[in-house]
C-alpha cells in the first residue's frame, strides 16, 4: 500500500504514467466511469478548501465511487480533542482511500503511519501540496508539450506557499529547468528548499524582487497568493498582500506563448482584466486537477483499466 506525502514519493516514470493516464481519462472519460464502483473516498479537511476537496470528490464520483468526509476541524471530533492517529484508524474502517488537509506540517504523514488505507496529503501547513503539483505538471505538459527546457517564474509568497515548494521539488527532476524566484525579501523560498533542492541539484535559479524585469524571459509564470493564514501578525500581511498585481500592462512584457498558472484562490495578485488573455490558463488548470486526481485515485487503489 502506498501513500502520497510529497511529489517525490513517485519516481519520474511513475509520475509520467499518472500524467499519461490523466490524459487518457480526459480523452475518454466514459471508459473510467465505473472503475471505482463500491469504493469510498474520505476527505478529511481540517483547513478551508474549495478546489482541492471538491475536485477530489468530483474525481471519485466521476470514477463511480462514493465520498464521505468533513470540511473543517470544528465539525470533526478534532474539536473534542481526538488525535489524527485515532481519526485515521477509524476512517480506515469506513473508506478505501483518504485525502487529508491539515494546518500542521506533517499531520498527514502521522496519519499515514496509523492508516490501513492509502493517505493522500491534500496540503499540510506551509509544507507540501503534491496533488496540486500533479495538477500543475499535467497543465504544463498538456499545454506546453514538455516538462523540460523551461524557464519558470514563481511569484508571490514563496515562503509559506506549499504549492511552490512541491512544484520546485517535482520540477527539479527534469532537464534544463530554470527557476526565477520572484518575491519580496521577507517571502523568499525557505532555506531548506534552497539548500536541499536548488543548490543540491545544481539548478539554475535567481531570486528577484521586481516582476517586470523578468517577464520577457519566462515560459511560465506561476502566481501565488500571499498566505494570510500563516502570518504571525496582520500588519505584515497588509504590507505584503498587494506587492504583486499582474495586469494587462505587465502581460505586454511577456512572450506570446508564456502561460500564467495559479493554484487559486486568487485574491488581488492577478487583475481580473487578465482572465480573457489566452495565456491565462488558471481556470483550465482547475479542470486538469480533476483528471489528475482521478488518475491518482486509480493508481493508489491499484485499479487497472486495460
Ligand atoms: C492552494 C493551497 O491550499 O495551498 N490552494 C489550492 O489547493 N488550490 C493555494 C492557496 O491556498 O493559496
Amino acid at each position: 500500500m502506498r501513500h502520497l506525502m510529497s511529489p517525490l514519493d513517485f519516481t519520474v516514470e511513475e509520475l509520467d504514467q499518472i500524467l499519461t493516464l490523466a490524459g487518457e481519462i480526459e480523452k475518454n472519460p466514459g471508459k473510467y466511469a465505473h472503475t471505482c464502483e463500491g469504493k469510498k473516498l474520505a476527505t478529511c479537511f481540517y483547513e478551508p478548501s474549495t478546489r482541492t476537496r471538491l475536485s477530489f470528490e468530483a474525481a471519485m464520483m466521476n470514477l463511480g465511487g462514493n465520498v464521505i468526509g468533513f470540511s473543517s476541524a470544528a465539525s470533526s471530533s478534532a474539536a473534542k480533542g481526538e488525535s489524527v492517529a485515532d481519526t485515521i484508524r477509524m476512517i480506515s474502517c469506513y473508506a478505501d482511500i483518504c485525502a487529508m488537509r491539515h494546518p500542521k506540517e506533517g499531520a498527514p504523514l502521522v496519519a499515514s503511519l496509523h492508516s490501513s488505507i492509502p493517505v493522500i496529503n491534500a496540503g499540510d501547513g506551509g509544507h507540501q501540496h503534491p496533488t496540486q503539483t500533479i495538477t500543475d505538471l499535467l497543465t504544463i505538459r498538456s499545454l506546453k508539450g514538455r516538462l523540460d527546457n523551461l524557464t519558470i517564474g514563481l511569484c508571490g509568497d514563496l515562503k509559506f506557499g506549499r504549492t511552490v515548494h512541491s512544484l520546485i521539488h517535482a520540477l527539479s527532476r527534469y532537464e534544463n529547468v530554470k527557476f526565477v524566484l520572484i518575491s519580496p525579501e521577507e517571502l523568499r523560498v525557505p532555506g531548506y528548499i534552497r539548500e536541499e533542492v536548488l543548490e543540491a541539484k545544481h539548478m539554475e535559479y535567481k531570486e528577484v524582487v521586481r516582476l517586470e524585469e523578468v517577464m520577457p524571459e519566462l515560459d511560465l509564470l506561476y502566481m501565488t497568493r500571499v498566505q494570510k493564514e500563516r502570518f504571525f501578525n496582520e500588519e505584515d500581511y497588509v504590507r505584503m498582500k498587494d506587492f504583486y498585481i499582474l495586469d494587462k500592462k505587465k502581460m505586454k512584457l511577456a512572450s506570446q506563448d508564456m502561460l500564467v498558472l495559479h493554484p487559486l484562490p486568487r485574491v488581488n495578485e492577478i487583475s481580473v482584466e487578465v482572465d480573457d488573455d489566452p495565456r491565462a490558463v488558471y481556470f483550465k488548470q482547475v479542470q486538469y486537477g480533476v483528471y489528475a486526481r482521478m488518475a491518482l485515485i486509480l493508481t493508489l487503489l491499484e485499479i487497472e483499466v486495460d
